[in-house]
């Protein structure tokens, strides 16, 4: 989705929008633009595609001023280019705003403007916003705005400035994030909080159906009915350094390189090997909740429906309870039988995946206990629940997901000894070994991490290839699902993720020697029933690699290239089998000169459905 900045204070604006916009870029990058204000000349520069663009246009000719908006784009409404990009004025020229979001009713309001006498000259549905305050505005942008918020459908986080009300943003948001960061005379508006983490790290959140008036030294809440709110700022921990590559060519490589420690910050204080105990008190779902759940649903998206699929693995085999993992976009349209009694657990990095967000809360409507796995602080879906699992992954920039990948796992397998737990479902001995084993993952990641460079060499064989089949069973085959997908979105190589007994229903038939098959191989219970896949494989004349435990001398003679990893507990061998998936995929797209951080038509968290 697209990223919203806004500053108003003292300083020179422009550094501070095109930094900002650089930290917001993963959210889209179809097209950028600013506007600043300077007295009452309003300066508008868009440009369509990267804010490398934008900053060259600025380096050659200059903005000056003091307050303003920037805004980075992921196209829904309007073909990328510089008349759709952001910000959008109104007729005269004096209102600017900025949107992140989708106006479903923006037709029927710029067809009224028009026969008002509105002028038009975007594609987008945005416009109607600017032209809707133009026609609300008399003496206050603040009300303007209320009056012009009543009238959208959709959702929408929106920032205006008026070159009538000097040093004032009005903000307002239903749906798409807004946070603001406050300052000393100065305040920040953001749609996340890594741009703003390098100036303060005391930041508001705005709720749906909140707007705020920013100015240097002041920052007012109300609803759209203008009823004042009293709202307190949180102290935020992350630090400017963690949105920095520091030394990686990549943002995506370095999140990989991350990993290890990500899964200890997860597991941290978490786990006691003394008492055997989960420690999850954040959570918000009781002990006896845990004990009487029926039925747990996970909902989610993309690389979090994959981490999804992994726990409902360990859900299943250590804790006995049943299962459901859903595409949140599928959900609210299919008629799934919510039971009573049934624990909601929706799966977002972000956690303001529209999707997911809307699928959550059409199951906290109906009463069911929930609890949230995310990875940022506070997030929508984070607010929704009644509690949140948080994923100590830090900032992840890269848009293809990956530390926070493995910390939802770790997050779902300390769920899953818990509710085995409290359910009585595992022994004690049993529970600590599980625990030792866990606990054992961040060493043998970093092991495989030390052979990057042996994947490296493997995955140079396979740049010029265009077809990709990955394959695993039972726990591995989430894993399958989320390695074609990597390569998928960061190579643009068509890959399909399968379960390894279902190829030859269908798949087998893209078998030839333009069509490499990755297998996912642990030695676990469904180890001699993959081997006979690979052999079904091999007999069509197939090239497998195959992802193996490195003690497993069997496999050697029965692939073309096996890519070792350290032998664990079957159950958990996800943490470690899709590392190596993660490098194949990355190698792959770095070598074939893909921008990897941003592949094309994607973005970091869609808060649109
Ligand atoms: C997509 C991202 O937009 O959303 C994926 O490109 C991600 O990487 C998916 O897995 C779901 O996002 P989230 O934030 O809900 O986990």
């Amino acid at each position: 989705m697209c990223g919203i900045i806004g500053y108003v204070g003292k300083q020179d604006i422009v550094p501070i929008l095109i930094e900002g916009l650089k930290k917001l870029e993963y959210r889209g990058y179809d097209s950028a633009g600013i506007a600043v204000l300077n007295g009452d000349e309003v300066q508008i520069r868009r440009v369509k595609g990267k804010i490398k663009i934008l900053e060259d246009s600025l380096r050659e000719e200059q903005l000056k001023g003091t307050y303003g908006l920037g805004h980075t784009r992921w196209a829904t409404h309007g073909r990328p280019s510089e008349e759709n990009a952001h910000p959008h004025r109104d007729c005269s020229h004096s209102i600017v705003v900025v949107h992140n979001g989708i106006i479903e009713n923006y037709i029927e309001i710029k067809n009224t403007l028009k026969a008002e006498g509105h002028k038009f000259v975007t594609e987008t549905d945005t416009e109607v916003i600017a032209h809707l305050v133009e026609k609300y505005y008399s003496n206050s942008l603040e009300s303007a705005v209320q009056k012009a918020v009543k009238e959208l459908v959709g959702n929408f986080a929106i920032s205006v400035v008026s070159k009538n009300e000097k040093d004032t943003i009005v903000t307002a948001k239903v749906g798409p994030p807004t946070v603001i960061g406050l300052g000393e005379g100065e305040n920040f508006i953001s749609s996340d909080l890594n741009p703003l983490l390098s100036y303060t790290q005391e930041i508001i959140f705005l709720e749906d159906g909140e707007m705020a008036v920013i100015t240097p030294n002041s920052v007012r809440f109300s609803d759209f009915e203008g009823n004042s709110l009293e709202k307190k700022a949180e102290h935020i921990t992350w630090s400017p350094l963690m949105v920095e590559k520091q030394g990686y060519k990549h943002f995506m490589l370095k999140e990989i390189f991350e990993q290890p420690q990500v899964i200890r910050d997860t597991l941290a204080g978490r786990l006691s090997l003394d008492s055997g105990k989960v420690f999850l008190d954040e959570i918000g779902v009781s002990e006896s909740t845990l004990q009487t759940v029926k039925r747990v649903v996970i909902i989610a998206c993309g690389t979090s429906y994959h981490a999804g699929l992994v726990g409902k693995c360990f859900i299943e085999t250590l804790a006995g309870v049943p299962t459901d993992v859903v595409y949140a976009s599928e959900y609210r349209y299919e008629d799934y039988i919510l039971e009573d009694n049934t624990l909601a657990v929706p799966v977002s990095q972000s956690g303001e995946t529209a999707d997911t967000l809307a699928a959550f809360k059409s199951i906290v409507e109906k009463n069911n206990p929930s609890l949230a796995v995310c990875n940022v602080l506070n997030s929508s879906i984070g607010r929704t629940a009644d509690g949140v699992l948080l994923t100590h992954a830090g900032p992840e920039i890269g848009v293809a997901a990956t530390k926070t990948f493995s910390a939802q796992m770790a997050a779902l397998a300390l769920l899953s000894i818990r509710l085995a737990k409290v359910r009585g479902a595992i022994s004690m001995e049993d529970n600590i070994v599980l625990m030792k084993d866990l606990q054992r993952i961040p060493h043998k990641m970093e092991e495989i991490l030390m052979r990057a460079k042996e994947i490296e060499k493997i995955a140079q064989q396979f740049v010029s290839y265009s077809h990709f089949l990955y394959l695993g069973r039972w726990v591995s085959f989430p894993i399958a699902l989320e390695g074609a997908l990597k390569l998928k979105e960061i190579s643009y190589i068509h890959a399909e993720g399968y379960p390894g007994g279902e190829m030859k229903h269908g798949p087998i038939a893209l078998i030839d020697e333009k069509m490499p098959t990755m297998v996912v191989i642990p030695r676990d219970r469904v180890y001699d029933k993959m081997l006979s896949n690979i052999s079904e494989i091999k007999t069509r004349m197939g090239y497998v690699i195959a992802v193996a435990f490195e003690d497993d001398q069997g496999i050697l003679d029965k692939v073309d290239k096996v890519i070792p990893i350290p032998a664990t507990n079957p159950l958990f061998s996800p943490f470690l089998t899709t590392i190596p998936l993660q490098l194949f995929a990355y190698y792959i797209a770095s070598i074939r000169g893909a921008d990897v951080d941003q592949p094309r038509n994607l973005a970091k968290s869609v808060t649109v459905e």
